[in-house]
């Protein structure tokens, strides 16, 4: 799938501007601060229905302007998309797909899939384990409306049963029955989500390990491990595990097993890459698994997502590089880089000059 054209309009330092990209490689390239990253956080808004990095969407609207509007033209190998999204400062964003009003920001994932690869996903090793399940939660948030239906549904019970835990806490401590009530809740959701990130992993080491061992010649291997220690992951197992530790969690005053806790395991070479891991095994790794996560997107929905790589060239060393080169040249990629000396530019390449918010 490819990106054809985006236009943007009082979205963070743009007055009005338009690209058109290229289906292959594209740089957009300039000094720091001037509006590189703007560019993919916008196409991301359009995949993910959110912001990579803002808190919240007024930090969106261009400083001294009531809302933004934002338009992407996109396709795949079978048909083309064209969406509509507008943001308004003091109220909700509204998207529309060819016309149609998108209700559900569920539903707008499935359309344009993206992958972006940023400086802080080389923590997706040796950072705390909410990057790992962002990871996982992206990619099958993208492929499965429901998965992230369940997500959403998982958290809001999760936040009651934690104000339930607080107050039962300060009360001394005494078992309510609401808490079941929230642990049903929380048994039934968390119950596809497992079993939804259990297959994620098994997909992904597969493709993982191939290309970790192309880059290195090392050895990956991603676990899955997950809160809830149960071979079971039945919707009744699950109520039953998180039962038995009422008591526990009613002494913290939170919750202390679930979904919310997960994490994934990497090793390279048999070791855990977190604790043992050189920095360069690390970031190959993260690589790798970046990488894993487009040919699992490939797989299921027969379509490459568009790569954003966002700033990373000068993370990688040359061989990483190469690698990275090679492997989406036959690709949409959107790269970002203070420094064009570090891509790899062949005829097809289009670049974009950004200067203060706009195209010189
Ligand atoms: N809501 C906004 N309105 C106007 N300018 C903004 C807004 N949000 C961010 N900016 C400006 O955008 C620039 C940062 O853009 P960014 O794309 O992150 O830069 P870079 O080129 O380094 O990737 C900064 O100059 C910042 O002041
Ligand atoms: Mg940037």
């Amino acid at each position: 799938m490819y990106i054809k054209k985006l236009k943007l309009k009082g979205f963070r330092n743009y007055v009005e501007a338009e690209f058109e990209f290229s289906p292959l490689t594209n740089v957009i390239y300039g000094d720091n601060a001037q509006g590189k990253t703007n560019i993919l956080e916008a196409v991301y808004l359009f995949a993910q229905g959110r912001s990579h990095r803002a808190k919240s969407d007024r930090e969106l609207v261009r400083f001294g302007e009531d809302f933004a509007r934002l338009s992407v033209d996109f396709e795949d190998s079978k048909r083309s998309y064209s969406a509509n999204m507008q943001i308004v400062k003091n109220g909700r964003k509204s998207v529309s797909i060819n016309h149609v009003h998108i209700m559900k920001l569920s539903k707008l994932m499935s359309y344009l899939n993206v992958v972006m690869f940023s400086p802080e996903d080389l923590n997706l090793v040796k950072g705390s384990p909410n990057v790992r399940r962002r990871f996982i939660d992206s990619s099958l948030s993208q492929m499965y409306p429901l998965y992230l239906a369940s997500l959403m549904e998982y958290n809001k019970a999760l936040n009651q049963k934690n104000s339930l835990l607080k107050m039962l806490r300060a009360g001394g401590g005494r078992a309510d029955p609401t808490l079941s009530v929230w642990n049903e809740s929380l048994a039934q959701s968390g119950a596809k989500i497992m079993e939804a990130r259990r297959g994620f992993v098994k997909r992904i080491n597969k493709a993982a390990q191939k290309i970790q061992n192309e880059i290195s010649g090392e050895k990956l291997y991603i676990k899955y491990h997950p809160s809830i220690r149960s071979e079971d992951i039945s919707k009744d197992a699950i109520y039953e595990y998180l039962t038995a530790r009422e008591a526990r969690e009613i002494d913290m005053g939170s919750a202390l097993y679930g979904v919310q806790r997960d994490d994934l395991e990497i090793f390279v070479d048999e070791r855990e890459a977190r604790l043992f891991g050189s920095q360069g095994q690390q970031r190959t790794s993260a690589l790798s698994m970046k990488l894993a996560q487009a040919e699992y997107i490939k797989e299921i929905k027969g379509e490459y997502p568009v790569m954003l790589l966002d700033d990373i060239m000068s993370e990688l060393d040359i061989n990483r590089r190469m690698y990275l080169a090679e492997r989406i040249r036959d690709k949409q990629v959107l790269i970002t880089s203070t420094d064009t000396d570090l891509i790899d530019k062949s005829t097809d390449t289009k670049l974009f000059h950004i200067e203060n918010g706009t195209v010189i």
